[in-house]
């Protein structure tokens, strides 16, 4: 894919040495410290990841370099500009694509796209090629009549985009833009910055996703407002290698195994993976005691690769320990039955439309399920229903026993839901997941076992 000369008509970049330069920014609200002395430089023709936890500071400091928000101290150019002095021109250099959709759900994708640009003092009728430019690079083109607030996730991520580009920025800020986005939307989005910073742009990318970190050439990582790490994500990870372990099939026990693994003075963060138990350990420490506890498990300890999720909850201090509050305190759930979930031909039709066609699957007790699919695939839909929210068309569902057709209120009742809100969930994680195209049951598989059915 390219940009085309329109939408990267400027020479971005060329003679100057930095798109951004930020020294010792401070920005605070009231008591909360939201950036603490923050210096960094991000250059043009480069993919920069803005990384960090919830809460680190990232939208924060996007708000800052499109001069939405003024800091405490501290200084920042953008394109050459000073981001509080010469707004105007900070305006019509960058390009920001906030956090949350900012465009009018009740207005078409053409409406959505005219009233940007007269709002940035453009005329919409003159500038048709460069619409027709933009609808083509985000493939956009067959959508223009639909409102905005019927798009997919990724649809309204690439409208967001197609309006961030609007005014040709030399510098392009997406705020968190592969949230809410399934894998091939996502990709969609990597190509399209590719594109764009191989024609010179300075583009940044927020994100608390570290296989979205792991992707750019170079990232910022911010945690409660510092900068912990600036460079190469393979550099961090680099500094890991040799600490990351896993600890072999290992079964239903993982659990009980990820405790003890957690509570080793030697370790640092652990995770179950599958079968088995990943596990890292903290800055100088021998696998002796790792090594006792997979003897002592009668599991095979192997050294794997590390990977940028080690290194970045290193840099933050380790993970939690092996104990859990919130486990400590809710009682142990009684089961009568180890499987916890069942469903079989789940269906829910829209009228003409099914969401959900004919899914089963079961969730055994103590297992961790992913639902997995891209946006349209019904996910949702078999989750309310699940949830009793929604009656099945036809098919069955069963939460601990208790059938949700006759018994919704039983069942709730054991049911704890946390619905999509401003996450997607990525499945690395889970011991097994349900991999779906629109509105079918595919296959199932352990995470890893395969791709995304295109
Ligand atoms: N307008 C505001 N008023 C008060 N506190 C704020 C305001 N905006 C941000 N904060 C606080 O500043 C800190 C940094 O917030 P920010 O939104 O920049 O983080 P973030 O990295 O973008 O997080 P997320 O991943 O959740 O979007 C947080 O503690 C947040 O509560
Ligand atoms: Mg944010």
């Amino acid at each position: 894919m390219q940009a085309s000369p329109a939408i990267a008509a400027v020479p971005a970049g060329a003679g100057e040495d930095a798109a951004i330069v930020i020294e010792d920014v401070d920005k605070h609200f009231g008591d909360v410290k939201a950036l603490r002395g923050l210096s960094a430089r991000i250059h043009y023709g480069r993919l920069t990841g803005l990384v960090g936890p919830d809460g680190a500071g990232k939208t924060t400091l996007m708000r800052i370099l499109t001069g939405l928000l003024v800091p405490n101290a501290g200084h920042v150019t953008l394109a050459g500009y000073d981001v509080v002095k010469d707004n105007d021109a900070i305006h019509v250099a960058s390009g920001y694509m906030p956090q949350r959709f900012g465009l009018y759900e009740d207005l078409s994708v053409m409406e959505n796209m005219r009233l940007y640009a007269q709002l940035r003092g453009m005329d919409a009728d003159r500038n048709a090629d460069l619409f027709a430019e933009l609808l083509d690079f985000t493939r956009l083109g067959p959508f223009t009549k639909r409102l905005a607030g019927k798009l997919s996730g990724g649809m309204k991520q690439k409208l967001g985009l197609a309006c961030a580009l609007m005014a040709r920025p030399k510098v392009l800020l997406l705020d968190e833009p592969g949230v809410g986005v399934d894998p091939v939307s996502r990709q969609d989005l990597w190509r399209m910055v590719q594109a764009l910073t191989d024609e010179g742009m300075a583009v940044v990318w927020s994100t608390a996703y570290l296989d979205e970190a792991e992707r750019c050439e170079s990232v910022l990582l911010l945690n409660q407002g510092k900068l912990l790490f600036d460079g190469p994500p393979q550099e961090l990870t680099a500094q890991l290698e040799g600490r990351s372990f896993r600890l072999e099939d290992v079964g239903a026990e993982r659990r009980a195994v990820l405790t003890q693994a957690l509570d080793l003075p030697s370790v640092s963060d652990g995770v179950i993976q599958g079968a088995g138990v990943r596990v890292v350990l903290r800055e100088g420490a021998q696998a002796e005691q790792l090594q006792a506890l997979s003897d002592q498990a009668r599991v095979e300890l192997a050294q794997v690769p590390a990977r940028f999720e080690d290194a970045f909850i290193d840099l933050l201090g380790g993970g939690p320990g092996g104990t859990s509050t919130l486990a400590e305190r809710l009682p142990p759930v009684e089961l009568g039955s180890d499987i916890a979930v069942s469903c079989r031909n789940l269906t829910k039709r829209f009228g003409e439309f099914t969401a959900t066609d004919k899914v089963s699957f079961e969730v055994q007790k103590g297992e961790i399920f992913g639902l997995l699919g891209p946006n349209g695939a019904g996910k949702s839909t078999t989750f309310k229903m699940l949830c009793g929210l929604m009656k099945p068309t036809a098919g069955e569902a069963h939460v601990v026993g208790h059938d949700l057709r006759r018994a919704t209120g039983a069942a709730k009742s054991r049911l704890g839901t946390w619905r999509r809100s401003f996450r997607s969930t990525a499945c690395s994680r889970c011991s097994r997941t349900w991999n779906s195209r629109p509105a079918s049951t595919d296959w199932k598989a352990t995470p890893g076992a395969s791709a995304l059915p295109r």
